[in-house]
């Protein structure tokens, strides 16, 4: 059973409240918020005050999604502003600086993510995976909904999937970019439980069906 955490890139920003009733309505669970600086990624997206309106008006789960340069300097806003899981970049900042925004996010008591680029080799997390309670693998470049999915990324899946079962199998592994009802499926086969998607979720006519389908 898999988990589907649409993603509000692709939802109408001028009416982000009914959109969030209508995402509830399909049946899913997560919703996935991603933050943008313009710097880490060639895009702007939400920023902790818009995730702080959005936790004011939804109680599902907010899967927060941290595409910023040296993180650090934010998480104790995003985990103020209502993250129930904030994922930052292994990227990002130094191993040092990695580690502490780590423990700061835990000590607000909020779940801890990290994602990998495509270029990211899995062993990236290895350091980390004892405090981590989400690894995030992006399978398209980070930036932009509506990207092509890259297959390549499945070995790194794969790989990331047996780390987690030897040494945190609490963990979730999260899938982002280019995700459908037939890339999902590749995905969960390669040992995802949370699956990101976007455009896909967004243009499908029956969302409730999508919905189930993707988690079974
Ligand atoms: C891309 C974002 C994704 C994006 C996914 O940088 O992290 O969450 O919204 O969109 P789709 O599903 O359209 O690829
Ligand atoms: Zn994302």
């Amino acid at each position: 059973m898999a988990i589907i955490s649409p993603s509000i890139l692709s939802a109408d920003f001028c009416n982000l409240e009914s959109e969030f009733k209508k995402v509830k309505e399909t049946g899913a669970k997560w919703l996935h918020v991603d933050c943008m600086d313009g710097a880490f990624v060639p895009n702007m997206s939400f920023g902790y005050a818009a995730t702080k309106s959005i936790r004011n008006v939804t109680d599902m789960v907010l899967d927060v999604h941290m595409m910023i340069d040296r993180p650090i300097r934010y998480v104790d806003q995003f985990c103020e502003a209502g993250a129930d899981y904030l994922t930052i970049h292994v990227e990002a900042d130094t191993p040092e600086n990695t580690a502490k925004a780590i423990e700061k996010i835990k000590s607000h008591g909020v779940k801890v993510g990290l994602s990998v680029k495509p270029k990211t080799p899995a062993e990236a997390v290895l350091p980390y995976i004892k405090d981590l309670d989400l690894i995030l693998v992006m399978t398209v470049e980070p930036g932009f909904g509506n990207q092509k999915f890259m297959e390549d990324m499945m070995p790194k899946l794969k790989a990331l999937r047996e780390m987690i079962n030897e040494h945190k199998p609490s963990c979730h592994l999260e899938v982002d970019g280019g995700i459908n009802l037939e890339t999902g499926d590749i995905c969960k086969k390669n040992g995802a439980d949370v699956l990101v998607s976007g455009s896909s979720y967004f243009k499908a006519l029956d969302k409730i069906a999508f919905v189930k389908e993707i988690e079974s």
